[in-house]
């Protein structure tokens, strides 16, 4: 947890500040896919990990090539092209991001350890951003493992 606007302390000291006067916190979660396939190497990430797309290469997470859904997305470029199908919108890529394979138990794992955390440090709820691009199914698996919220706030 680290971004722009702060790190993990200042975070975890802002939902605390918020929850104990009753300004409650949902957080914005992005769990469809990493970043664009086709931008460069680097530690410009938000948190300064390194990252290679080209290679499917997040150490930091981890996650890689087996995590991804590019073997199962059936268009030629690899993106959606036509959201009219149902599969396309749901397995392929959107807009170039790197589309994670929710099937998968590990992945599923993973994102539910990150919004768990993110529950135990005390936030009220999540907006699931590009919901429309994963399977119903995927999103009840990750959610069905979630923590109850922090009971310091929420008995
Ligand atoms: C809930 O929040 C409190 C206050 O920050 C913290 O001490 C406690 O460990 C949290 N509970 C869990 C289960 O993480």
């Amino acid at each position: 947890i680290c971004t722009r606007s702060g790190n993990e302390d200042e975070f975890r000291d802002m939902v605390i500040r918020c929850n104990n006067v009753g300004v409650r916190v949902y957080v914005d979660a992005v769990i469809n896919h990493m970043c664009g396939g086709g931008s460069g190497a680097g530690t410009s990430s938000t948190c300064g990990s390194y990252y290679n797309p080209g290679n499917r290469d997040f150490p930091a997470v981890p996650f890689s090539g087996w995590d991804f859904n590019d073997g199962k997305c059936k268009t030629g470029s690899g993106e959606i092209e036509n959201y009219n199908d149902a599969y396309q919108v749901r397995d392929c890529r959107l807009v170039g991001l790197l589309d994670l394979a929710l099937e998968k138990d590990y992945v599923r794992s993973k994102i539910a350890e990150y919004l768990n955390h993110l529950i135990d440090i005390g936030v009220a709820g999540f907006r699931i951003d590009a919901s429309k691009h994963m399977w119903p199914g995927d999103i009840k698996a990750v959610l069905d493992r979630l923590h109850d919220l922090n009971k310091t706030w929420f008995p």
